[in-house]
């Protein structure tokens, strides 16, 4: 995992929990608790969504559950900020393609 462990102001990040969760069918690890976000952003995943119309590809960008670029399906249910949803043991994450799990035609 590619992480900050040790922040010259914040300090030394607290032991938490290394959980799994799948991501479009892939078993990933995060920790317990951290947003689904991170724990992908730690994985190397940066596309979380494609737009209905022209098809890009959208990720993290305001990070605080504003602007809806983040949004996944996580254990089935679409549009689910992933930038402020904590990540708990055995999820299911998948990408978004418009408001579904699959690339419409
Ligand atoms: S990145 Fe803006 S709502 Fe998650």
């Amino acid at each position: 995992m590619d992480r900050i462990m040790e922040h010259p102001i914040l300090g030394e990040s607290p032991e938490k929990k290394i959980v799994t969760f799948t991501y479009d069918g892939k078993t990933l690890e995060g920790l317990e608790g951290e947003p689904i976000a991170v724990a992908l952003r730690a994985a190397g995943v940066m596309v979380h969504r494609y737009t209905k119309k022209r098809h890009e590809p959208r990720g993290v960008f305001c990070a605080i559950g504003r602007c809806t670029d983040c949004v996944m399906i996580v254990n089935g249910k679409p549009n689910v900020r992933t930038c402020i949803t904590p990540l708990e043991e055995g999820m299911t994450v998948q990408t978004q393609y418009g408001v579904t799990a699959k690339e419409e035609q």
